[in-house]
């Protein structure tokens, strides 16, 4: 018989029987003193935490990111310092809307959110497998996020109102369109991009600025399911993504990504037609084209899903020496929320579990709090307050960024007057094959079924001003014709 390990408390103490509680008689009841059974239920109660408000269900693995070109011109991040550099990471994909449990073949937009571990800080990038986003004011991000999630009376998704909020809101067109298309249900997390989507801002050693946005190219090609394929997977797994990924790493077939940034020099976001900062835009390739930085690789599966997927806490507020941020909205509210998610879910000292855990010495002057566990050595106990005189940590002016020119009035500027939401998803209409347009508009059509006829017709409005044949195509497969579009587009 192998040794096998003596079974304990949670305290440490031998225990000698897991088989039987502890009765007065053989019949029972049973004795208070039990301390191993209450403890075994006590636990138990306590196994679940709250789900991600958004992005609940997810996939994730360990892996490395290897520096094969010099951007070192762009940023003086230590992790682009050389060619041939290796950095840990951990990524974790998702989808959006669908809870803890969802199918993971359901159409959907997918989280792609690295925590790369350097060795000046954690830098998360959190993206998703779209350059877009459906919004570009985060004063609107939670009621999109709403018209996701269940109907607070039916319980029930609903496409009514996905689709009243996205025809009220024309600037959704082009991650709709990425939604609808091929794009929309990848299948499994290696068959897909990954984008930061926001402009972030790159400083070299000159303290010279750059906007960048980051790029990763799946290596395995892209594959997608249609809905139809999609049902059948479900029928047989709800768990598809995690049984490729996992099988794929288990099976030593290391899922890569290429990845790219594109780079526009800090003065030309004054010139462009569109503003670099809208999530909701692209850079076209060819004004910026991508410039190779190195391959990602996923290579090792957690050994604990709970420690390693559900607890892993990513926010864009973490940024690290050469990386930083860009006026964009929806970042600049992205900085605040997430790490307030994480302290409500996770708890207060979250960044001390060792999935988030920077792998580089941290010195700061935070105190106490729930389930404080973690040394913090500030070299000295009597440094917990600063500035002092015992030697305690202190800042480096050197990471300062070089200044940024902002000017304007304090207002509520109306982001949807006089901004163009449907010239870039028309170019990407236009960029399918028919075949792949057929797929769109019938996925489109699909997920109309049951919406009020307002609100298809101003839907099919939008559509048809991206391009008359999206409309019309989608107005067919509606059982609506070109008479029945706004009145001023059917004059067009
Ligand atoms: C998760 C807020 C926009 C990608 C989350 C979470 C919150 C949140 C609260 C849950 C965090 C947690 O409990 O761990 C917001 C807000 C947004 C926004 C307020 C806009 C103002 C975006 C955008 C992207 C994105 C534009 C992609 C470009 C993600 C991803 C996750 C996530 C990938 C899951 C991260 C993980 O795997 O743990 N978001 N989000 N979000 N969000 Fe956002």
């Amino acid at each position: 018989m192998p040794h096998r390990p003596t079974l304990t408390t949670s305290a440490g103490a031998p225990v000698s029987d897991n088989q039987n509680s502890l009765s007065a008689g053989p019949r029972g009841p049973l004795l208070m003193q039990d301390y191993q059974l209450l403890e075994k239920l006590a636990h138990q109660n306590r196994e679940r935490i709250p789900e991600r408000v958004v992005h609940a269900k997810g996939w994730g693995a360990h892996g490395s990111l290897t520096v094969t070109q010099d951007i070192s011109r762009y940023s003086r991040a230590g992790l682009f310092a050389k060619v041939g550099q290796k950095t840990d990471l951990m990524l974790r994909f998702s989808t959006v809307a669908g809870e803890l449990g969802a199918a993971d073949a359901e159409r959907d937009v997918r989280g792609f959110a690295v925590k790369f571990y350097t060795d000046e800080g954690n830098w998360d990038l959190v993206g998703n497998n779209t350059p877009v986003f459906f919004v570009r004011d985060p004063l609107k991000f939670p009621d999109f996020i709403h018209t996701q999630k269940r109907h607070p009376r039916t319980n029930l998704r609903s496409p009514t109102a996905m689709w009243d909020f996205w025809s009220l809101s024309p600037e959704s067109l082009h991650q709709v369109t990425i939604l609808m298309s091929d794009r929309g249900l990848p299948v499994a997390p290696m068959f897909m991009n990954g984008y930061g989507s926001h402009t972030y801002s790159m400083i070299n050693a000159k303290n010279e600025r750059f906007w960048v946005k980051f790029h990763f190219k799946t290596q395995q090609g892209h594959k997608f399911h249609t809905n139809a394929e999609g049902g059948q997977v479900i029928a047989r797994s709800r768990e598809s993504y995690q049984e490729e990924l996992f099988g794929a790493i288990e099976r030593g077939q290391s899922p890569r990504w290429t990845m790219a940034i594109q780079i526009m020099p800090e003065a030309d976001a004054e010139k462009t037609a569109y503003n670099p900062f809208d999530l909701t835009k692209v850079w076209p390739h060819a004004d910026y084209p991508l410039i190779e930085v190195g391959v990602l690789e996923l290579n090792r599966n957690p050994d604990n899903y709970f420690a390693e997927v559900e607890q892993v806490a990513f926010s864009p507020s973490n940024v690290v020496p050469g990386i930083g941020f860009s006026p964009d909205k929806m970042l600049q509210a992205r900085i605040f929320s997430y790490a307030d998610a994480h302290r409500y879910r996770l708890g207060t000292h979250y960044e001390a579990l060792p999935v988030n855990a920077p792998r580089c010495p941290v010195h700061h002057y935070h105190k106490d709090g729930a389930m404080r566990f973690f040394r913090n050595d500030t070299g000295n106990p009597d440094a917990y307050y600063e500035p002092n005189s015992v030697n305690g940590p202190a800042e480096a002016p050197e990471y300062r960024e070089p200044p940024l020119a902002i000017s304007g009035d304090a207002d509520r500027y109306d982001h949807r007057a006089g901004n163009d939401d449907y010239s870039q998803p028309g170019n990407l209409f236009r960029l399918m094959t028919p075949a792949e347009r057929n797929r769109l508009m019938d996925n489109i059509a699909e997920a109309m079924q049951g919406v009020p006829v307002e609100i298809v017709k101003r839907q099919v409005g939008h559509f048809y001003r991206c391009d008359p044949d999206y409309g019309i195509g989608v107005a067919s497969r509606m059982g609506l014709g070109v008479t029945d579009l706004p009145r001023s587009l059917a004059a067009e």
